[in-house]
């Protein structure tokens, strides 16, 4: 192994692979193989504390960076933790591609496949679409989000930073508050979680909440009070107007009333709750600014630790330390 990640961190790293090759959802993945992305990351975070935060691992291997949709976090991150492991990165703009022209999403990632990357983040509005290219493409495909379906790095990195907080998964109340329907991260998180034994609460109005989601072995309610009793950690969920045709709640202002946080509900909560969120926030509306701002807010901790997971999942992707082994 290369002196790019710590000899301990590559002894853990050393004992096990990712099964697959793509990273499609946290459907996919073990909890051992969680483990192994969240320690791994550990070690990622670790280069990004040093004065140069580089290392060699991905040297040589190509990253197309292709989103469909708008993305603040997640591209930037991704971007940062491709660089920082020395690939060779690239981030398509789609709206000076040929996709404006009518080329499919197929045809287009065949295309930039015809270029030999090696690995291709895509976020997408279709739910599904990271699962279809993977069937006829040579690359390695992440998702960086696809439709409602799952943000599988995003549920990582709250993994990630709930255990740097609480030290463990297993066992933890954590309730998740807002629009339940249109969230993808809902979805990854509420997998990840409970594979990884942690107590998980629903909360929001019965019209958005999927009628599926308590077949994952979570507990739904409409009454706030009744999901932030004693909980470990809260995070809140964006309402998402962009995927909404109709009304689900009466208006923002009675959203805010009935689910916003706010320092009185969290007093329901345990003394040391976090407070998370993937972004972006609508202060006011599912968070107020008092909480979003306040003492238990880990917000942009989630932004900073997303930087390590994404480097953890790149390099294992590409083949950890077989792979810098081999090289
Ligand atoms: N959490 C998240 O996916 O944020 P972006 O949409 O800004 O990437």
């Amino acid at each position: 192994m290369s002196s790019s990640v710590s000899a301990a961190a590559s002894e853990r790293v050393a004992a096990t692979l990712l099964r697959s090759r793509h990273l499609l959802g946290i459907e996919d993945l073990s909890p051992e193989e969680i483990i192994l992305i969240l320690d791994t990351a550990e070690a990622m975070k670790e280069i990004g504390s040093r004065s140069i935060k580089k290392v060699p691992a991905l040297r040589g291997k190509t990253v197309v960076n292709l989103f469909f949709e708008p993305s603040t976090r997640t591209r930037t991150s991704f971007e940062i933790a491709e660089k920082r492991l020395s690939a060779d990165t690239l981030s398509i703009a789609i709206a000076s591609s040929s996709v404006v022209k009518g080329e499919t999403l197929a045809d287009t990632v065949l295309n930039l496949e015809a270029m030999h990357p090696d690995m291709i983040v895509l976020r997408h509005a279709s739910s599904g679409a990271c699962h279809l290219l993977s069937r006829i493409c040579r690359s390695a495909i992440i998702n960086a989000g696809d439709g409602m379906h799952e943000h599988p790095t995003q549920a990582l990195l709250d993994a990630f930073t709930i255990r740097e907080h609480k030290s463990r998964l297993a066992g933890l109340k954590v309730a998740i508050v807002g629009d339940l329907l249109h969230s993808r991260v809902l979805r990854s998180n509420v997998q990840l979680l409970t594979k990884m034994g942690a107590e998980v609460w629903v909360c929001g109005p019965p019209t958005l909440i999927p009628t599926e989601i308590t077949r994952f072995g979570v507990r739904a309610t409409s009454d706030v009070n009744q999901a932030v009793a004693d909980a470990d950690v809260v995070m809140l969920l964006r309402i998402q107007l962009e995927r909404m045709e109709g009304a689900f709640f009466p208006s923002l202002r009675e959203y805010f009333n009935v689910f916003g946080m706010t320092d009185a509900r969290l007093k329901h909560a345990k003394p040391d709750v976090l407070i998370m969120h993937p972004g972006p926030m609508n202060r006011g509306v599912e968070i107020a600014s008092e909480v979003a701002d306040g003492p238990f807010s880990v917000i942009l901790e989630q932004v900073s630790n997303g930087v390590a997971v994404r480097m953890a999942v790149l390099y294992l992707l590409a083949g950890g330390v077989e792979h810098e082994t081999a090289a």
